[in-house]
């Protein structure tokens, strides 16, 4: 998709469609030049309600804000509402300049329509596609706020990037286990890394035993595909921090011999949306080449079944010496992280570390599909990541540690056990688990980050279609390029 910014009036722009985004209040204003159709349509300007009147070649959409996350979700669901209608190749949309923060709904409308044109195909005979291929934006919309050629230009650009990596990261995400398993997350990271700025090393089995990252190998013992376990660095000369990221990267997740039931177990293919979301966050970082220096690590690693798997009652021994009772073969997400966290901080000494992952579903329980849970030992880096989501357009929130929560993951015969005695909280319980394997250094300085709810999605919403949603991307570009206005203004 190009896109190309003019101060042209939009009725003098030549295009197949032009894209009305309508604020609901806003329908009796004058701007709307098709009040009476779009009455007789029905058409009241909800959040996301399309009316597409074909004859005047004009698609109108509602939105409740013309804040960046009514937008976003406006112009994806334009876009989607134009999916294999093959005529639509150039659109032509106003700037919505009325809102003081224009330039950053100017990129969510951007984001909008590069998220809103995904699709995934590989598996349909008969693709469906975007037509949208040129994009005409005029400043000279229904301006009150000035916004500049050069600052519309960068929100273009950002937006177009950061969309285009949630894209990346979807497709990874929706490819099947058997398509995609850890050698071939490697491969994509190796392959990003050769078309870009980006560093990669990869550790395959025998690395990974002479790291003694013990417990990750036993989650890995029982399936015909090897871990990996994947290094990308991005290490501008100029970096003003540094910022670990570090990834659960499930290719897929049965449960191990605690099994999942038959209808829990459909959709684990996402379980590697943490690890993916790194991908995609890595190379929007590099193509952004921001002056931070950032760190990727992704655990991937396949959960099965086998004569040889590990199991309920063992007792295992992670890379910092700690010892985990595994009462529950399928709490296997923070086994892996437990040793790639261990193996980031021992590479990296860093201002911030966050993790991602589909590491529970008492997250989802809690919280609902929509939200990321965000945990840690200090409000500062889970404040900062609950604020760049919501400016991303994502939704998280905190989810407090307590003291006695922690006192469940005790056990009797090792230092930790794998899971809690109790059913609830079980979402805190894991991220208190993680806290285990975090160095005191950085112990302040880290955040995880549960995105088992919004990951994955069953029914379409915002700018989400059905399948995975690049969750934790968006939001992780955000929060980095908040930390380089933040070294700038010291
Ligand atoms: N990958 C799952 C968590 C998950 C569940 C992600 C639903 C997305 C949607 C994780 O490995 C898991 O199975 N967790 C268990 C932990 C339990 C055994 C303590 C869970 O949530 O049931
Ligand atoms: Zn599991
Ligand atoms: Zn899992």
């Amino acid at each position: 998709m190009n896109f190309n910014i003019t101060t042209e009036s939009i009725s003098n722009i030549k295009s197949d469609l032009e894209i009305i985004i309508v604020h609901d209040k806003d329908l009796k204003h004058t701007f709307v030049q098709d009040k009476k159709l779009l009455k007789k349509a029905g058409f009241t300007g909800t959040q996301d309600e399309v009316c597409h009147l074909i004859e005047k070649n004009r698609l109108y959409v509602g939105t409740e804000t013309l804040k960046g996350v009514g937008v976003r979700s406006a112009a994806a669901s334009a876009l989607r509402s134009l999916l294999g209608k093959k005529a639509y190749k150039t659109v032509k949309i106003a700037t919505y300049l009325s809102h003081p923060r224009c330039s950053a709904s100017l990129r969510a409308m951007v984001e909008g329509l590069v998220l809103g044109s995904y699709t995934f195909n590989n598996y349909k005979s008969t693709k469906v596609k975007s037509p949208v291929k040129n994009v005409e934006i005029s400043l000279d919309g229904y301006n009150t706020h000035e916004l500049s050629m050069e600052t519309a230009a960068r929100a273009v650009h950002n937006g177009e990037i950061s969309a285009n990596a949630t894209n990346f990261t979807r497709d990874i995400v929706n490819t099947t286990p058997d398509d995609c398993y850890p050698e071939i997350m490697a491969n994509i990271a190796q392959e990003l890394a050769e078309n870009s700025t980006l560093k990669c090393k990869v550790l395959k089995p025998k690395a990974l035993k002479k790291e003694k990252m013990e417990t990750l190998l036993a989650v890995a013992r029982a399936s015909r595909h090897k871990p990996r376990v994947i290094h990308l660095a991005h290490k501008p000369k100029n970096a003003k921090a540094v910022v670990t990221l570090v990834g659960k990267g499930l290719t897929y997740d049965s449960g191990g011999l605690s099994l999942k039931p038959a209808d829990y177990m459909v959709t684990m293919k996402s379980d590697k949306s943490g690890g993916s979301a790194v991908l995609g966050i890595m190379k929007a970082i590099s193509e952004m080449n921001l002056p931070i220096e950032v760190h990727g690590f992704i655990g991937a690693v396949e959960n099965m079944i086998g004569g040889d798997a590990y199991k309920p009652d063992d007792v295992l021994t992670a890379k910092n010496g700690k010892t985990i009772e595994i009462r529950n073969t399928d709490a296997e997400g923070r086994l892996v992280l437990a040793d790639v966290l261990c193996y980031a901080q021992q590479e990296v000494k860093a201002d911030y570390l966050f993790d991602f992952a589909t590491l529970t579903g008492a997250c989802v329980v809690g919280v609902g599909h929509y939200t990321s849970g965000v945990m840690g030992n200090a409000d500062e880096p889970k404040d900062l990541v609950v604020k760049m989501a919501t400016q991303a357009g994502e939704l998280a929130t905190k989810l407090d540690f307590n003291r006695h929560l922690k006192k469940t993951i005790k056990s009797e015969i090792a230092d930790v056990c794998n899971i809690s005695n109790t059913r609830y909280g079980g979402a805190i319980t894991a991220g208190q688990f993680l806290s285990e394997f975090i160095d005191e250094e950085h112990k302040e300085k880290w955040a995880h980050i549960d995105i088992a709810g919004p990951a994955f999605v069953e029914h379409a919403w915002a700018e989400n279609p059905h399948g995975a949603s690049g969750a934790g991307v968006r939001m992780m570009i955000r929060l980095i390029e908040k930390l380089v206005r933040t070294a700038q203004s010291h």
